[in-house]
C-alpha cells in the first residue's frame, strides 16, 4: 500500500459512518428478484486502498432513501470493482433495483469478517449454499479457484427452491464440467429443463465422499437449512472447529454500535457474520 492509500485507509477507519460514493458499472439481471451490481469506487485512492475478505458485507447507502447491508460476492482479487448480488425485498433494495449503470450510490466497509482463508489453505473444502446464500459464498469459492494449487479436493454443494431461483446458473453449469470442481445442484420443485437432482441440499451428502480430518465446511443459506446442514456435516465426522457458516441478522450500523444484531452476547456484524460451528454452540440463540 502506497503513502496515498494508506492515507485514504486510515481516512476510511476514521469515519465508518462515512459512505463512499461508487458508480454503477454493470447490472446483470439474474432471476425475476435478483441482479448483480458491479460498482466501480470513484475516489482513485481509496479504490486503490479498498481491500477485504471472501465472507464480508457492505453497507450500501442509496442516498434519501436508507442503507442495507450486503455481502460481497466478487472474489477479493478482483481489483477496482465490488460486486454485490442483490435481491429486491425492501426499501433499500428495491430503490437500487430502480438504479441504471452509471448512477452513484453510497458505500461504506468492507465489514465483519471473513472465512478462514488462510486456515483453509493446504485442506479440502466443502461448501454448501441455499437461494441467496450463494451471494457470500461465491466470492469464497471465486477467491479459492484464482488459488486452486493452495486447496485440495473442493466440493460444492447448491441448493434452489426451482430451476428459475439458481443465481449464476449459467457460469454454475460452466463449473460442473471442471475437473477440479465438484459441484452438485439440486433443486426443491423441478420442471421440464431440469436433468440434475431433486430434493434438499441435505439429501446431495449421500452423493460425496470426504476426508473428515482434512475437511473444511462452510455454509451460507437460509437459518432453517443450518441445523440439517451442520448435521450432515456431523456425521461425515466434520470437527465443529472446521465448519464455518455465515449468519443474517437484522443490522443497521453495521459496525457494533447500535446493538441491533446481538447474537448471544456478540454482534454478528463484528464478531460474525462468520461464526464456526464451536462458536455457535457457545452463543445463547445462535442458531
Ligand atoms: C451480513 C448480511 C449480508 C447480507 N447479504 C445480502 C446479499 O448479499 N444480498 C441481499 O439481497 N441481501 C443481503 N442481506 C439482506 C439484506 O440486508 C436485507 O434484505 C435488506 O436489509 C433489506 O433492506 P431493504 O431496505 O430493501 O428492506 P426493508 O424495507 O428494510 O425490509 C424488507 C423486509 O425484509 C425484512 N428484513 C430486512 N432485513 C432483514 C434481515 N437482515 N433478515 C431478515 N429479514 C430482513 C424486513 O423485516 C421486511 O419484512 C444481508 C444481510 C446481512 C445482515
Ligand atoms: S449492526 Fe449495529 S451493532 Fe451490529
Amino acid at each position: 500500500m502506497g503513502v496515498n492509500s494508506s492515507i485514504a485507509y486510515r481516512e476510511l477507519q476514521a469515519n465508518p459512518f462515512r459512505p463512499w460514493a461508487a458508480r454503477i458499472t454493470s447490472i446483470t439481471q439474474l432471476t425475476d428478484k435478483e441482479r448483480l451490481f458491479e460498482f466501480r469506487l470513484i475516489d482513485e485512492v481509496v479504490r486503490d486502498a479498498f481491500d477485504f475478505e471472501a465472507g464480508q458485507f457492505m453497507e450500501l447507502s442509496i442516498f434519501g432513501v436508507g442503507e442495507a447491508p450486503i455481502s460481497i460476492s466478487s472474489a477479493p482479487s478482483k481489483q477496482g470493482f465490488i460486486e454485490l448480488c442483490v435481491r429486491n425485498s425492501g426499501t433499500v433494495t428495491g430503490a437500487l433495483h430502480e438504479k441504471q449503470c452509471g448512477d452513484i450510490v453510497g458505500l461504506r466497509g468492507p465489514f465483519g469478517n471473513g472465512f478462514p482463508f488462510e486456515e483453509m489453505k493446504g485442506h479440502d473444502v466443502l461448501l454448501v449454499a441455499g437461494g441467496l446464500g450463494i451471494a457470500p459464498l461465491k466470492s469464497l469459492i471465486n477467491h479459492i479457484h484464482d488459488e486452486r494449487h493452495e486447496f485440495g479436493k473442493v466440493t460444492i454443494l447448491l441448493g434452489a427452491r426451482n430451476p428459475g431461483e439458481i443465481l449464476f446458473h449459467e457460469e454454475f453449469k460452466m463449473w460442473k464440467h471442471r475437473e477440479d470442481f465438484d459441484l452438485i445442484m439440486t433443486v426443491d420443485q423441478p420442471d421440464d429443463t431440469w436433468d440434475g437432482d431433486v430434493g434438499l441440499v441435505t439429501k446431495l451428502f449421500d452423493k460425496i465422499e470426504l476426508d473428515p480430518k482434512n475437511t473444511y465446511g462452510a455454509i451460507c443459506g437460509p437459518p432453517v437449512m443450518y441445523r440439517y446442514v451442520i448435521e450432515e456435516m456431523r456425521k461425515k465426522n466434520l470437527d465443529v472447529d472446521h465448519i464455518f457458516m455465515s449468519f443474517e441478522r437484522r443490522m443497521k450500523c453495521g459496525i457494533g454500535m447500535c446493538g441491533h444484531c446481538g447474537v448471544g452476547h456478540q454482534y454478528a456484524c463484528i464478531d460474525g457474520p462468520v461464526f464456526s460451528y464451536w462458536e455457535a454452540m457457545n452463543l445463547q440463540e445462535a442458531m
